[in-house]
């Protein structure tokens, strides 16, 4: 006899995170492999970061500081916001199940784009809640109007993810000013920033500011892209304070480990080797995407660390063959963009291997020319 499950968890699928390397080489056989599949960054941490972290080990028999007071206060003072307008989170994915915990009752509505980021929708399923997934563009970019025209009163939180994965296309600002300006101020919102930084300055920070005029507003962010930092898990918040207080009240008090939050502190710190690491990546996504428009292959211009390559049309199996040449990239049937694969920026090698791995790919049929030959 098994144990009394909420029949809410039917709806939530289990997470599969993409192949790691080690199963790779072992199910291919292979020596080496390179992994451009979960966003992540090419470089490991810097060596300030990585003293902070070992410096920090001799603590751990210490509880973390539950209010992260020194890196709240540095990341307070980059956004010109007050400490309590900030949230920190065991990564930014446990600040947006907190949003839907604190949010989210039986009979409200969340309201986000489809496909994006696959946390959503466990969001509406773990609460109860109704999910309005809004399908993307032709762009691949959200369909901000379509999504506005669905608030109603039932709306409790609005998501969106800009630059949205997985297909790294970017609203900008003065699309999601008019956006937010559109919604009640009783509804709350989310802005998903994880890939944010590799955005343009000029852009970069606009919704930071509408976040200090719209106390609805949201906006998070992550240590694990841009910064690097996936592995020690601290991602946070900037919002009004009814979005602050809320999350404070759903969040354990000690989401934010001792090590996570001094690494993050230090890389902060770090401001021109972290931007000089950004620069390259977009320099070798803006290279990637040209090298792809030579060889006439499609894909989606992004503003992220990755770019969605393929074409709905295509047969599957570019994952597979990318596979097998030890290039792992994550496949897009699972993140509702069948025909294509999301590759994440690497070094200008790394991305030179999946360029050359590529073209030994057997040429990709679409289904047209199939029924064609
Ligand atoms: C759009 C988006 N938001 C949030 C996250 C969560 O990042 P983390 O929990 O590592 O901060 C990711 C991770 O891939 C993401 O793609």
């Amino acid at each position: 006899m098994s144990v009394r499950v909420s029949p809410r968890l039917d709806a939530i699928p289990t997470y599969v995170p993409g192949l790691t390397t080690a199963e790779v080489l072992a199910r291919y056989g292979l020596d080496s492999a390179i992994k451009l599949a979960s966003n992540e960054s090419p470089y490991a941490p810097l060596d300030a970061v990585q003293r902070v972290v070992r410096d920090g080990v001799e603590g751990l028999n210490r509880y973390p500081d539950a209010y992260s007071r020194a890196l709240r206060a540095e990341l307070a003072d980059r956004h010109h916001v007050e400490p309590d307008d900030v949230v920190l989170g065991n990564g930014s994915c446990e600040l947006i199940l907190l949003a839907g915990q604190a949010m989210l009752d039986p009979g409200t509505t969340v309201i986000y784009a489809d496909p994006s980021f696959a946390i959503y929708p466990h969001l509406a399923t773990a609460s109860g809640a109704q999910a309005i997934a809004v399908p993307l563009d032709h762009d691949g970019g959200h369909d901000l109007m379509t999504m506005a025209a669905h608030v109603d009163e039932r709306t409790r939180l609005v998501i969106v993810c800009n630059p949205n994965n997985p297909t790294g296309v970017y609203r900008e600002a003065s699309e999601l000013e008019r956006f937010v300006e559109m919604i009640p101020q009783d509804v709350a919102i989310l802005i998903d920033e994880a890939y944010n930084d590799f955005v343009d300055l000029t852009e970069s920070g606009r919704m930071m500011s509408l976040a200090r005029r719209r106390p609805n507003l949201l906006v998070t962010r992550t240590f694990s892209k841009a910064f690097g930092l996936p592995g020690l898990r601290v991602g946070y918040g900037v919002g009004g304070r009814a979005w602050i207080d809320a999350l404070e009240k759903v969040r354990q008090p000690f989401n934010t480990n001792t090590l996570a939050q001094a690494a993050a502190l230090a890389a902060l710190g770090e401001r021109s080797a972290m931007a000089d690491r950004v620069t390259s990546i977009v320099a070798e996504r803006v290279r990637v995407e040209a090298e792809l428009a030579a060889r006439a292959v499609p894909f989606t211009p992004s503003r992220a660390n990755f770019i969605l390559v393929g074409d709905p049309t295509w047969e599957p199996g570019l994952h597979e063959a990318l596979l097998r040449q030890g290039i792992i990239v994550r496949d897009g049937g699972p993140l509702g963009v069948v025909g294509r694969v999301r590759v994440t920026i690497g070094t200008p090698q790394e991305n030179d291997a999946f360029l050359a791995a590529l073209d030994q790919v057997t040429p990709i049929q679409t289904t047209a020319e199939r029924s064609e030959g």
